[in-house]
């Protein structure tokens, strides 16, 4: 899909499709919708009142301009209520508008940026809402499509929009929206491709190549690859008796961008189990389907990277994850076994599919060990966040509520769920094992927590917040329209918004 933000007149544009807005409830047409019913003798003001249009956010009517316009048709497309307009909201328009075309078959779209004619939203803002809800929604997943879904025509998707404005600050300050909001979008939609990605060909070699591929000469990103033998070394045997039962060997990545001037040190820790069987401690088949998900953590720190270089945050970052494969075998790890993580820490394997946290212990002391100024873990931790959160929001766990607030900023106006779960210290009681230093569970109630709480001795005295992702990391079904079914890339727009606040 090309975007373009140009100078000039939208009723004067030649397209497929050209769409107007109204908000909730406006009591006549006003600005560029009122000149064109006027182009239009009054049809648009005609057909809002017979067909009650009342503009709620997404509601929307196609009609035809029969030669009266330049474009072929018209699109008016509800904002929603004024006062609760923002970003989001442009995001979730970009995002009909992909949908509208696709259902008529509309290949050019013409556009103001939405919410600027009424001085609701700076211009920079709009376009870089409107930009990544027109790209995510447009993503597809489909190289796993035999020969015959490509012989066959494609259905006309949307492949050109025109931004048009001709406001002076518009001009300005659009094409820097425009442009972060594609860096954002191609980091995004990075992470839900390796997602999507089955665990047969995402392996933790593969995943860490990923990576890799992201530390090319000239960028200010570097990529040190951790072995199985450097994890050996290093004394990584909680995530090393994770992958014993698997026929693919660990391999963990550690990518740091430096930049010119840097501020703070921040660590990034992604879950990284390329598939979830549970083990020896089996899941069921219906829980076991979608386990190729449970290296999303470390896809939105790999799409995050990606979009570092590009929007150049004055922060050290330390991107770090180590990939498994959690499998049942003759040389699985136990239940009942005792492993020692890499701080001396020994943790007794009540279950085996409780996998997550034994790797992401670890990985976080030895993010840890590059003294960051603050960590934040990404991890598909547990099913117990997703009762109690749904799949939309992300749980927030952290022992440092100024970070905790940061990050709830962040996902507000990015538009990504994040609500914050209490780390309630007696929650712990059942995780102290009789025979080693800690257990990794401690039965059923508040288990979001409970795995929290099980990670938090291994980040010692430094700020840190877990994000718990196993519900919105992937969709099951379509909740927003600039979401299609699968891997969503989430966290990875909200870190970098972060990462550009500190
Ligand atoms: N990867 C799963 C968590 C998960 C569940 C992610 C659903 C995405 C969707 C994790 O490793 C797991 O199996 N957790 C167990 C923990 C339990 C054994 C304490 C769970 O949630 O049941
Ligand atoms: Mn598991
Ligand atoms: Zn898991």
């Amino acid at each position: 899909m090309n975007i373009e933000l140009i100078q000039g007149d939208i009723l004067e544009k030649t397209c497929d499709l050209l769409t107007l807005y109204q908000f909730k409830d406006a009591k006549r047409l006003t600005g560029i919708t009122a000149a064109a019913d006027e182009e239009m003798a009054g049809a648009i003001s005609a057909l809002i009142e017979q067909k009650s249009f009342e503009g709620k956010l997404g509601e929307n009517m196609v009609f035809p301009t029969f030669g009266k316009m330049k474009a072929r048709s018209v699109a008016l497309i509800g904002l929603g209520d004024k006062k609760k307009f923002n970003a989001d909201v442009v995001r979730k328009i970009g995002g009909y508008m992909v949908k509208l075309s696709r259902e008529h078959k509309m290949r050019s779209v013409a556009t103001n940026l939405p919410g600027v004619e009424t001085a609701s939203l700076p211009a920079r803002e709009s376009a870089q809402a409107l930009t990544e809800g027109l790209l995510l929604a447009g993503h597809q997943f489909h190289i796993y499509k035999g020969a015959q879904f490509k012989k066959e025509k494609k259905p006309r998707e949307l492949g050109q929009v025109f931004i048009l404005e001709t406001d002076k600050r518009a001009l300005k300050f659009g094409p820097e929206g425009l442009e972060t909001g594609c860096v954002l979008a191609e980091a995004t939609m990075l992470a839900r491709d390796l997602v999507n990605t089955p665990s047969a060909d995402m392996t933790p070699a593969q995943l860490v190549e990923e990576a890799q591929k992201l530390a090319v000469r000239g960028s200010n990103i570097s990529c040190k690859i951790l072995d199985q033998k450097a994890m050996e070394r290093m004394g990584m045997n909680a995530a090393l008796s994770v992958a014993r039962g698997s026929q693919h060997a660990p391999v963990g990545a550690h990518l740091i961008y430096r930049p010119k001037n840097s501020k703070k040190t921040v660590a990034i820790v992604g879950k990284a189990v390329t598939f979830d069987s549970g083990g020896l401690s089996l899941k069921q088949a219906n829980s076991m389907e979608t386990m190729k998900i449970d290296m999303a953590g470390a896809a939105s720190v790999i799409g995050l990277f990606k979009a570092l270089t590009v929007l150049k945050p004055e922060v050290t970052v330390h991107g770090i994850f180590l990939a498994v494969e959690n499998m049942p075998g003759g040389s699985a790890y136990r239940p009942g076994d005792v492993v020692t993580a890499m701080d001396g820490t020994t943790i007794e394997i009540k279950n085996t599919d409780a996998e997550g946290r034994v790797t992401l212990a670890d990985a976080l002391v030895y993010a840890n060990k590059q003294k960051p100024d603050l960590m934040i873990d990404l991890a598909t931790l547990t099913g117990a966040c997703v009762v109690a959160l749904g799949e939309d929001i992300a749980g927030l766990m952290t022992n440092n509520q100024k970070l905790g607030q940061k990050l709830l900023t962040a996902a507000r106006e990015t538009g990504e769920q994040l609500w914050e779960l209490p780390l309630y210290e007696p929650y712990m009681e059942p995780i102290k094992s009789k025979i080693a230093d800690i257990n990794n569970t401690g039965g059923r109630e508040a288990g979001a927590i409970k795995g929290a709480l099980f990670l938090k001795p291994f980040v010692g005295e430094t700020a840190w917040a877990h994000l718990d992702i196993a519900g919105p990391s992937y969709a099951e079904k379509e909740t927003r329209p600039d979401q299609p079914c699968g891997g969503t890339g989430y966290g990875v727009r909200l870190l970098a918004k972060f990462l550009m606040s500190l």
